[in-house]
């Protein structure tokens, strides 16, 4: 199989103002690529390029474009601004997403709603748009980004998890679709990564502390996606430990719904729901 030339890659990034998006980006860029960067906050997408400014980065090859990808004109304004500047793209790595914590019957009706508009419905849209650019594009790939959550839900992440397997479901039938454009699609599937992601999360009724479990860098990811497209890989998870929890629930899903209940009740101490099965057992 031919090696992909970066420096011939015309690439899309979106949430590339933080935290993965940002490390795909600067990956990309440092690999010669052309990128161009979107994520909402121009401060925040400014910053990226003068970081990569400052280590020698070729300006000409970063543009940047703030815009929210739940704006159906936003998102016009976007590729439109693409195909002005690239003519086609190779690579569209759509991976902007938000998170919710908390338990689902304690959260109103905005959060499922607030999670699917980015992480689900704006994802798909980013990929409707792209595909005439992709169409043009030189061994053209679509990334999707998912989570170890695409594979198996976590309680106390209900919106989460399901948005995340919405992306799985939408990525399998896209893989296949596209194939007819000559189109690859991978999804990737990280575990818990060091990004600011519990800080912008919608709602965080959770308590759930799991920055000590955030091990694996942004720059891991980076560098496992960059080799994941060169193989032309459908799909990939990381972590060993996020990898061994897939299985486990594959294998023996009993046994993982009853270490998530236990995980659950340790987390959500004074949930309402669990406090009352808690009581009435006691009166029994
Ligand atoms: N961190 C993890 O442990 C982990 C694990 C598995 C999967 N993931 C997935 O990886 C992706 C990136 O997460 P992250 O950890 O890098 O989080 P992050 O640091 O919070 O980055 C999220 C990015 O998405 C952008 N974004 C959010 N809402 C947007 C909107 N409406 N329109 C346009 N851009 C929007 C943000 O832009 P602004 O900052 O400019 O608002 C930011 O660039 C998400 O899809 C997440 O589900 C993360």
């Amino acid at each position: 199989m031919a090696r992909r030339t970066w420096s011939e890659t015309r690439g899309l990034v979106t949430g590339a103002s933080s935290g993965l998006g940002q490390a795909l980006a600067a990956r990309l860029v440092r690999a010669g690529a052309t990128v161009l960067l979107t994520g909402r906050s121009t401060e925040r997408l400014a910053a990226v390029v003068g970081g990569l400014k400052s280590e020698g980065a070729d300006p000409a090859r970063m543009i940047t474009v703030a815009v929210d990808l739940t704006i159906e004109e936003d998102r016009r304004w976007l590729f439109t601004l693409a195909r002005e500047r690239f003519g086609a793209l190779d690579l569209v790595i759509n991976n902007a997403g938000v998170g919710a914590t908390g338990q689902f019957d304690t959260h109103d009706a905005s959060v499922l709603r607030h999670v699917f508009e980015i992480n689900v419905f704006a994802m798909a849209e980013v990929c409707r748009e792209s595909l005439p650019l992709l169409s043009g594009g030189r061994d053209p790939v679509m990334v999707t980004m998912g989570s170890i959550n695409a594979r198996r839900a976590l309680p106390g992440r209900s919106e989460y998890s399901a948005s995340k397997f919405a992306v799985t479901g939408f990525t399998e039938a896209l893989r296949i679709e596209w194939r007819r454009f000559g189109i690859h699609v991978l999804q990737v599937d990280p575990g818990f990564t060091d990004t600011p992601f519990d800080e912008n999360v919608v709602v965080d009724t959770a308590r759930v502390a799991v920055n000590d479990r955030r091990t694996m860098s942004p720059e891991t990811v980076a560098r496992a996606t960059m080799r994941a497209i060169e193989r032309r890989q459908r799909q990939i998870t990381l972590t060993w430990q996020g990898k061994l929890f897939v299985l486990t629930s594959t294998v023996a899903p009993r046994l993982v719904d009853w270490g998530l209940t236990r995980w659950l009740l340790k987390h959500f101490p004074d949930a309402p729901v669990l406090r009352k099965n808690r009581g009435n057992q006691n009166r029994t």
